[in-house]
């Protein structure tokens, strides 16, 4: 019976796991980690919890006698690592926490590791990164592949870059059966509303104005999270130590199309709205400073070798989202606080109508 440590366990694609894993694994031993920081959310697991499914534990990656402990005492064989700071913007304007979270802390989850696997000689480490550490393509680019140079263009995405280069780096000298993927944006339920897709999901609700960066051409392939637990779960079963594999949902769509694309679906669903058609809120912004322009992936390798690809289409998981955001008020009311306001200022100015 496997018993995984879930970092990060109570954010956005982590609770999507935590669920996704419960649901189709429901004999194995369950731990999430999490600091609960601002985008971490006791609510997302919380009827797991309160049902037995899983052991929550609140503290944090960097903290190495917890992590001793959490593996040694639930005698850990998989680790699931998620914990990160993730959102460009903030990373923008404060990029400490993502250097002390995502690349000090993957490195001393590796260490704890590596002395736990010494005393076990079995298990995995799945190190769970993104898109964002190979940069920028121009239209005409063929995809990012595994094989694709590192060039990121971030705070965020250099400190996913450096934990990416540790976790390789500890398969290469340790011999610590790492797996990585990289994966492209997601999006569905849970995801906490500073990213594009609830964002504008919760400003057309409230009649706020929708703020599209720069011209709105940059590009991002979306791929549903339910996709993305089911290509790590994969990964897990089937990868190879020591490889890394891109997961993406082959849905290529410009934000500015996204953001029409959100407003007709929730003008069909809502049943009331503030403003209608919600398109005449949309607001062109200030450019985000050192926007990536395009990310695509190239999934070839985990479709032929471990044979996943996604299933959901760009239009049906939108839907669904769509729907998720209408009947799930009462989560994401709380999230717009006082907190919350102040970044949304830095971020987009405090306009009448931001
Ligand atoms: P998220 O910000 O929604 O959740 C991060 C979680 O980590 C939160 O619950 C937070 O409380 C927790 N956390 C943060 N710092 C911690 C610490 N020091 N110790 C313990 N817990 C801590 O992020 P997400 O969107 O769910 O992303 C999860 C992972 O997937 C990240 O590693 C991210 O880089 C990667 N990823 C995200 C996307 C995306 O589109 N969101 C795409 C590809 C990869
Ligand atoms: P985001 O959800 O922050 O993901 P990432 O930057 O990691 O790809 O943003 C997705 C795209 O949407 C990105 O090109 C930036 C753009 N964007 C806006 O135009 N307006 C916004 O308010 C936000 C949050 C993002």
């Amino acid at each position: 019976m496997p018993h995984l440590l879930i970092t990060g366990g109570a954010g956005f694609i982590g609770s999507n796991f935590v669920r996704y894993w419960c649901d189709r694994h429901p004999e194995d031993h369950v731990v999430v980690l999490d600091a609960l920081t601002y985008a971490g959310n006791r609510a997302n697991i919380a009827d797991l919890y309160e049902q037995g499914k899983l052991t929550f534990v609140q503290g944090n990656i960097c903290d190495r006698p917890l992590i001793d402990r959490l593996l040694r005492e639930h005698e850990i064989d998989t680790v699931a690592h998620f914990a990160a700071e993730s959102h460009v913007d903030r990373s923008i304007l404060g990029p400490e926490a993502f250097i002390q979270t995502n690349v000090v802390g993957t490195f001393t989850l590796l260490e704890a590791f590596r002395s736990h696997y010494a005393n076990q000689q079995r298990g995995r480490f799945l190190h769970v990164s993104t898109d964002e550490v190979y940069g920028s393509l121009s239209p005409e680019d063929p995809p990012f592949s595994e094989t694709t140079a590192y060039a990121p263009n971030s705070p965020y995405s250099a400190s996913k870059a450096g934990s990416d280069h540790l976790v390789r780096s500890y398969f290469h000298t340790y011999g610590l059966p790492t797996l990585i993927t990289n994966c492209s944006n997601n999006y569905g339920p849970y995801h906490f509303p500073e990213k594009l897709i609830p964002l504008m999901c919760i400003n057309i609700l409230l009649g706020k104005a929708l703020p599209v960066y720069g011209d709105g051409q940059n590009v991002r392939d979306w791929l549903y999270v339910e996709d993305h637990c089911n290509a790590l779960d994969t990964v897990i079963s089937k990868g190879k130590p020591g490889q890394t594999y891109n997961i993406g949902g082959n849905n290529e769509v410009k934000n500015l199309d996204l953001v029409h694309l959100l407003c007709q679906l929730m003008d069909e669903m809502a049943p009331q709205l503030p403003q209608r058609p919600s398109q005449e809120l949309i607001t062109f912004v200030r450019d985000r400073p050192g926007h990536d322009r395009r990310y695509a992936i190239d999934a070839t390798k985990i479709k032929t070798e471990l044979g996943w690809q996604p299933s959901v289409t760009v239009e049906e998981g939108l839907r669904r989202t769509v729907d998720w955001y209408l009947s799930h008020e009462q989560w994401w009311t709380p999230l717009l606080s006082q907190d919350y306001r102040e970044y949304y200022d830095q971020v987009y100015g405090a306009t009448p109508n931001s």
